[in-house]
C-alpha cells in the first residue's frame, strides 16, 4: 500500500493545469451505454474511479481504448446487464449504469452499494423513480434486479424528496429513451449534471432545464454516439486552492472551471486570500495567514461537501474560531481525529464541528478514511511543521489525477513510497 511522505512548510509557486472532472466523467462514461457505436471522450482524468468504470463497461460489451489522449468507448450492444459486487464495492458511482442499462437494454442487474465511510448513502430514491417510470425492481441477494416489462420506460413526474446528484443523473439518462416526457423536480443543480446533459444532447437527447431544480426530458426513439470533452474538475481545483491558501505562495491555476468554483472562491476571499479571475484562469496569492470562516455544506450552488475536509485543514490554522456544519452526509468528520493528532483544536457535536485556530500543526503519521479526507490530510501535512506520513493513499488515487506530482511541481516536499 502506498503512502505519502510530506515535509511541511514549503510555499507553493508556479502554474498548474486542472484535469477533467471525475464526477462528470463517470456519468458521461455510463451514458455511452445508451447508444451503440464509437464514443470519443476527451479530458477524461486518469484516476482509479475512471479505471473502475472502464472495467465495468468492458463487462457490458463496451470496448475501451485510448487515442491521442482521448478515451474511445465502442459500444458493441447486446444484452449484458450486470454490475458485479467486486466493482460496485470499490466505487459506489457504479450505480450510474442502472438507468442507461434499463433504458437501452431493458434489464439491469446491479450490485447494491453498501454504506461507506461518510454515511449510509442509500439508493432508494433512484429505485423509486425508476419504478415510477415502469420498471419492475426486486432487491435480493445484495443486487438490484430491474426489468422493463413493456420494453420501453415511460416518462413520469419525479419529485426527489432529497436532492441527489447521481439520482438526478440516473433518471435523466433513463428518460432520454423513455416514451413521453419526464420531469424531474428538486433535481440536483451540480455542474456535473449540466455536463452530462450537454453530452446527452450531443447524442440527440431532448433535455431542458439542467442547472435548475426542474429538468425536463422528452424521450426520443434512439441516440447516437458523440464526441464530448469533459469539464475541468472543480474539486481538484478547490483542493489546490486550499493548499496554496494554507501554506502561502502564488499559483496560476489554468483550465479552471471558474464559474463553478464561486462558492469556494468566495469562502477563500473572506478568509483573506487574494484570487484574481480571468477567463478560465485563476491566480491565487496567499500569505498563509488566514481568518476564520463559518461553513455550511449545501447542494450546489452552496458550499460543496466534497471541499469540507480540505477547508477544515486550513481553518485549523486560521485566526479565530470557525463553525462547520455538514448537512449532506451524516458521518463526514472522520478526518477530525487525524487533524487532532496533528495538533488541531476541533470539537464535534452531531453534524457540527467547532474549529479553534491554532498557531501551527505538527507533522504526524495519519491515515486517510476516504477520498476527500485524504486530500484534507495532504493539505494539513503541507501546512504542518516537520514530517508527516499520509497512509491509505489508495483513497486519494480514486479521485485525483497525479495530485502529488502537481504539488511537487509547485514546490511541495511530497513523495510516494510503499508502506
Ligand atoms: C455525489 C458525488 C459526491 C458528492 C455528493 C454530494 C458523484 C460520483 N459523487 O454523490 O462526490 O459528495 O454527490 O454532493 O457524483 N440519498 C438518499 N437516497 C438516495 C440517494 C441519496 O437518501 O437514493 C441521500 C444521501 O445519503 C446523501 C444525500 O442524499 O445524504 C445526497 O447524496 P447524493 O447527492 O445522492 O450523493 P451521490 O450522488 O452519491
Amino acid at each position: 500500500m502506498d503512502k505519502f511522505i510530506i515535509n511541511g512548510g514549503n510555499r507553493l509557486n508556479g502554474s498548474v493545469r486542472i484535469s477533467g472532472s471525475k464526477n462528470a466523467s463517470l456519468p458521461v462514461m455510463a451514458a455511452t451505454i445508451l447508444a451503440n457505436g464509437r464514443h470519443v471522450l476527451s479530458n477524461v482524468p486518469m484516476l482509479n474511479d475512471v479505471r473502475t468504470m472502464s472495467t465495468l463497461l468492458k463487462g457490458l460489451n463496451i470496448s475501451i481504448s485510448t487515442d491521442s489522449g482521448k478515451l474511445i468507448l465502442d459500444n458493441g450492444g447486446g444484452e449484458f446487464c450486470e454490475a458485479p459486487y467486486e466493482l460496485v464495492r470499490t466505487m459506489r458511482a457504479s450505480i450510474l449504469v442502472l438507468g442507461p442499462l434499463l433504458a437501452r437494454r431493458g434489464r439491469a442487474y446491479v450490485s447494491l452499494p453498501g454504506g461507506c465511510a461518510i454515511g449510509a448513502r442509500p439508493v432508494d430514491l433512484h429505485i423509486a423513480a425508476l419504478e415510477k417510470m415502469g420498471t419492475q425492481i426486486v432487491v435480493e441477494n445484495g443486487y438490484v434486479d430491474a426489468k422493463c416489462p413493456d420494453g420501453r420506460l415511460h416518462g413520469a413526474e419525479i419529485t426527489f424528496k432529497t436532492i441527489t446528484v447521481t439520482g438526478t443523473e440516473n433518471i435523466m439518462m433513463a428518460a432520454t429513451l423513455a416514451e413521453g416526457t419526464t420531469t424531474i423536480y428538486n433535481a440536483a443543480q451540480e455542474p456535473e449534471v449540466v455536463d452530462l446533459a450537454r453530452q446527452l444532447r450531443a447524442m440527440g437527447a431532448n433535455i431542458t432545464g439542467e442547472g435548475t431544480h426542474t429538468i425536463k426530458v422528452e424521450g426520443v426513439a434512439q441516440l447516437a454516439p458523440a464526441a464530448y470533452s469533459i469539464m475541468p474538475d472543480r474539486i481538484e481545483a478547490g483542493t489546490l486552492l486550499c493548499a496554496v491558501a494554507g501554506v502561502g505562495g502564488e499559483v496560476d491555476i489554468v483550465d479552471a472551471p471558474v464559474k463553478e468554483l464561486s462558492p469556494i472562491i468566495d469562502a477563500l476571499a473572506t478568509m483573506g486570500v487574494d484570487i484574481d479571475v480571468g477567463g478560465n484562469r485563476l491566480v491565487i496569492k496567499s500569505s498563509g495567514q488566514l481568518k476564520a470562516k463559518d461553513i455550511t455544506t449545501m447542494p450546489h450552488p452552496g458550499f460543496p461537501t466534497d471541499m469540507q475536509a480540505q477547508f477544515m485543514a486550513i481553518l485549523s490554522v486560521a485566526e479565530g474560531t470557525s463553525v462547520i456544519n455538514e448537512t449532506i452526509f451524516e458521518n463526514r468528520f472522520m478526518h477530525v481525529a487525524e487533524y487532532k493528532r496533528m495538533g488541531a483544536d476541533i470539537t464535534i457535536s452531531g453534524q457540527t464541528a467547532v474549529v479553534k485556530g491554532v498557531k501551527r500543526l505538527s507533522g504526524a503519521p495519519v491515515m486517510a478514511s476516504d477520498l476527500r479526507a485524504g486530500a484534507g490530510l495532504v493539505i494539513a501535512a503541507l501546512v504542518a511543521e516537520c514530517k508527516s506520513e499520509v497512509r491509505r493513499v489508495y483513497h486519494i488515487d480514486r479521485g485525483y489525477d497525479a495530485l502529488e506530482q502537481k504539488l511537487m511541481a509547485l514546490g511541495a516536499d511530497i513523495r510516494r513510497t510503499k508502506s
